[in-house]
């Protein structure tokens, strides 16, 4: 009962969460199917990791992998909002059948506990900002309803069947290997990659929607507390900063950053988008003791500078 489980280690949370597993000193197994994620993205861990390319839907295959694990990480998803509308058969199956079996294969195999990835998506829009655990949750997309089902389901195997789980609704999360190359990619990936072009980005709405921006290093110490707190079993909290920028304050800022002006497009708004997002951090603080460390705009900067060094990078083996 060694061994370290991340499921989409090889995605963009996942890559970084896999990163500070290696640094605790853990054995680290990743299953991922690759269909979002890459194994680019653990390139200088590749020879400390165990990969596992199985689909989180076949649980005759990822069963022995979590058997025993001491912790299991489960981030692997289908994590578009646009996306599950576009095909909500494949999104029902990966986010709701696929994370059923994790937790079976980690009830069956004793596994000690596992840490869900859930979603603040799931709020949908409430009256009251910022969003509390204890708020009625009004899913507006198939993935927030499949990322809301994850989360009943880790309260019940905790309950009727002694696993010990943790869910932590992420915010929108940035930072270094988000893949900027898909329409369904997050908007920060999206906005500086348009930065670094020196293209305008397309807004879809008005642009006054808001965001809890969240730098992924602050969501991977929150995933670890999240491992070992105690009294925590069944429970699910916020993974957020606590911030809010609207898509227009976003944009002017990255803009301010780089000393340009690229006035945005703006298109058509997002079925199922969110308006409001922000997270009220203190239960996370409070039971897991785990505070944001940083702010949006240190997170911006650290994430441009990734994205330019990659870039730089990929000219140059070119
Ligand atoms: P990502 O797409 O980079 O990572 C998801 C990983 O899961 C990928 O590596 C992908 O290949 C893998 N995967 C997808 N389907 C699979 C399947 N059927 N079997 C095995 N592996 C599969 O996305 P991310 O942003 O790193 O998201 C990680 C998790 O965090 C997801 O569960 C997502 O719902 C959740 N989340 C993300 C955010 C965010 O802002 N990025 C916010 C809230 C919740
Ligand atoms: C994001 C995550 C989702 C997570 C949720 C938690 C991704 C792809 N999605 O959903 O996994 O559960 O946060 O809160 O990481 N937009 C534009 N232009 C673009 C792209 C997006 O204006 O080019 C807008 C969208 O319409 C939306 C906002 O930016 O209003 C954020 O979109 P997106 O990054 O896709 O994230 P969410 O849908 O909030």
């Amino acid at each position: 009962m060694n061994h370290y489980v991340v499921t989409g280690g090889a995605g963009f949370i996942g890559s970084s969460l896999v990163r500070g597993l290696l640094a605790g000193g853990h054995k680290v197994h990743v299953i991922d199917d690759l269909s979002t994620g890459s194994l680019d993205n653990l390139e200088e861990v590749a020879d400390q990791v165990t990969v596992h390319e199985y689909d989180i839907r076949d649980y005759e295959r990822i069963a022995p992998v979590i058997a025993g694990a001491r912790r299991v990480f489960h981030l692997a998803a289908l994590p578009s909002v646009p996306k599950s509308i576009l095909d909500p058969v494949t999104s029902h199956q990966v986010n709701i059948d696929g994370t059923f079996n994790i937790f079976r294969a980690a009830a069956e195999g004793k596994a000690g506990r596992v840490v869900y990835a859930a979603s603040s998506s799931a709020y949908g829009d409430t009256d009251v900002l910022p969003k509390k655990e204890d708020m009625l949750p009004r899913p507006k997309s198939p993935y927030a309803l499949q990322k809301l089902v994850g989360e009943y389901y880790a309260s019940v195997f905790a309950e009727c069947f002694g696993l010990e789980t943790v869910a932590l609704r992420f915010f929108n999360v940035f930072g270094p290997r988000q893949d900027p190359t898909s329409v369904y990619s997050g908007v920060l990936s999206i906005f500086l990659t348009c930065l670094i072009e020196r293209r305008s980005p397309t807004i879809y709405g008005d642009g006054e929607q808001s965001r809890d921006f969240t730098f992924v290093e602050d969501v991977v110490g929150l995933l670890l507390k999240a491992s070992e707190a105690q009294g925590v079993s069944g429970k699910v909290f916020n993974a957020g900063n606590g911030n809010r920028y609207t898509l227009n304050e976003t944009w002017s800022l990255l803009q301010k950053i780089e000393g340009v002006d690229l006035p945005a497009k703006y298109g058509p708004p997002r079925a199922g988008d969110v308006r409001d997002s922000q997270a009220d951090v203190s239960a996370a603080v409070r039971e897991l003791g785990h505070a944001p460390r940083f702010t949006f705009e240190d997170g911006l900067r650290r994430t441009l500078a990734w994205y330019k060094q990659a870039r730089t990078e990929a000219t140059v083996s070119r």
